[in-house]
């Protein structure tokens, strides 16, 4: 066992992983700590070794070619507080590049890249709450050239301060801010980024008495020249550094805060241009469009294409077995409608591509009835292989169990993230289940739902019947009742696409 100790961060995690993948050290050999979690004290016994490089396996770092959105994914992920992250990163790495597993990023099914996932979506959350709740207060403003100067206290729970510094520098380009946490502070004064160690929450000021000292302080300190490593816990007396106290236009503002996500999503974005005295209102405003639009698009960095060659290899439940091939989702990939079905049927199954049997070709009419064009949309199944049992000759359809949908999920919100549809539309009551809540009941809860338990969609999803369903009714009246219906949530989806498309999408 190697025991591999490095700073908590991502540049030392690349260099020290490149070492040993070049020295051929297999993950199950390395032991990580970055010293943040002192997890080395918890195996006395472990044999600590300098890291010796094995010849036979030498290879040079030119023979290893590292996809950019491992490296996009490494980099988020080791913001992650959790101490696992640096020997799962390398076990990724090492699988990628040494046992050629190429495609093993867009396997969601995979525990090592389920795992990874889970972690990097919890930073990006994580910043977003960063984004959201930084509260900048005004302290001083600089009489030489004008520029204001704010502060901001705030607690990651992750190390993300320098990862999500960039959204701050973009936003608030215009005046010179610091956002103090305990990990790390970061620090803009229009011209560079810059970072100093962390403080302590008892180390920022409450007393307004002593406003003056840390005013000049901070104008002090905010000269980039002076801005020193250590700067903010040595040259500021800790006890002038308790909670930042807030100043009188931002708890106004706060009030704001409680408002309902949704109703923010409707609101005009205010000027970009906004008075410094907006500036918190502002920043939430944008956060919740930034929210909804990156939330739809997280884990979005391996492409779509890419996510379907490793489906077909896919090996997550039983269903593959006894299928030709994966069904992935076919259709308009920038669609702003995605159509969820259950499972790809025999016809399916055989060509390859998701609704093209006879259930596919009434879809097809009844969306053209709604004014709706198959191109237009992205289509998918909730369950990417058939599942079928014997019946004389043919093989019949067998509803997917709530297991298999599990398993398959990832696909499907692997498939969500990208195309990023303003409305989904689950045809079928398996699909609702699995998209909108397991005890979902097509024929009593058929239409618009709001709020979908199962995946993370902020946009409204539109549960209507399968056509499968319409084919197998006998009794006309019925069918052509129930065929009215569908027809009318189509048009409802039609209506929401383009309703939804007034919203602002703030791209960063
Ligand atoms: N039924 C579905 O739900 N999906 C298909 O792809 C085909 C039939
Ligand atoms: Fe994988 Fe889904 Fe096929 Fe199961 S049904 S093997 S989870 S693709």
């Amino acid at each position: 066992m190697q025991q591999v100790t490095i700073e908590p961060n991502f540049p030392a995690w690349r260099t020290r992983a490149r070492e040993l993948l070049v020295s051929g050290i297999e993950p199950a050999e390395t032991f990580w700590s970055d010293g943040f979690g002192g997890q080395s004290d918890l195996f006395p016994e472990l044999v600590v070794k300098e890291i010796e490089p094995r010849q036979s396996n030498d290879k040079s770092p030119s023979d290893f070619r590292i996809p950019k959105a491992f490296l996009d994914l490494a980099e988020t992920v080791s913001c992650h507080r959790d101490e696992s992250r640096w020997g799962l990163l390398y076990r990724i790495l090492w699988r990628i590049a040494r046992r050629g597993e190429r495609h093993l990023l867009g396997l969601p099914t995979d525990a090592d890249i389920r795992k990874a996932n889970t972690l990097a979506k919890e930073v990006r959350r994580d910043c977003h709450k960063m984004r959201a709740f930084v509260r900048f207060r005004k302290v001083a403003e600089n009489e030489e050239n004008g520029r204001e100067q704010f502060v901001a206290w705030f607690e990651p729970m992750h190390h993300i301060v320098r990862y999500n510094a960039s959204f701050f520098q973009k936003r608030f380009t215009g005046m010179d801010w610091s956002i103090l946490t305990p990990d790390e502070c970061a620090h803009w004064d229009g011209l560079k980024l810059q970072f100093s160690q962390g403080v302590e929450k008892s180390a920022a000021p409450t007393d307004d008495a002593l406003e003056e000292v840390w005013r000049s302080y901070y104008q002090n300190i905010f000269n980039p020249v002076r801005l020193k490593l250590k700067a903010m816990q040595s040259e500021m007396p800790v006890k002038y550094w308790k909670n930042l106290p807030e100043a009188t236009l931002i708890q106004d503002l706060t009030a704001g805060a409680s408002m309902k996500q949704e109703e923010m999503i409707e609101r005009e974005p205010l000027p970009l241009r906004a008075a410094p005295k907006n500036l918190y209102l502002r920043s939430l405003n944008e956060m919740n469009e930034v929210a909804l639009v990156s939330e739809a698009g997280a884990e979005d960095s391996i492409p779509l294409a890419e996510m379907r060659k490793s489906a077909h290899s896919c090996r997550a439940c039983p269903l593959w077995e006894n299928a030709t091939q994966t069904i992935f989702g076919e259709g308009n990939e920038a669609a702003d409608i995605m159509l969820i079905g259950e499972q790809p049927g025999d016809e399916e199954d055989i060509s390859g591509m998701p609704f093209v049997g006879p259930a596919g070709q009434l879809l097809e009419e009844i969306l053209a009835e709604a004014e709706l064009d198959r191109e237009q949309i992205y289509l998918t199944n909730a369950v990417k292989h058939f599942k079928w049992k014997p019946g004389g000759k043919q093989r019949l359809h067998d509803k997917a169990n709530r297991a298999e949908m599990k398993a398959c999920r990832p696909w499907l919100l692997g498939e969500i993230a990208r195309v990023s549809p303003r409305v989904i539309v689950t045809v079928g009551n398996t699909a609702a289940q699995s998209v909108i809540d397991p005890s979902f009941k097509i024929t009593t809860q058929r239409g618009l739902v709001e709020w979908p338990n199962q995946i993370e969609f902020k946009g409204p999803v539109v549960a209507t019947i399968h056509p499968s369903f319409l084919l197998r009714m006998r009794d006309r009246s019925e069918r052509d009742k129930n065929t009215k219906l569908m027809v009318e949530e189509l048009r409802l989806v039609r209506t929401l696409a383009s309703k939804a498309s007034q919203r602002v999408k703030v791209i960063y």
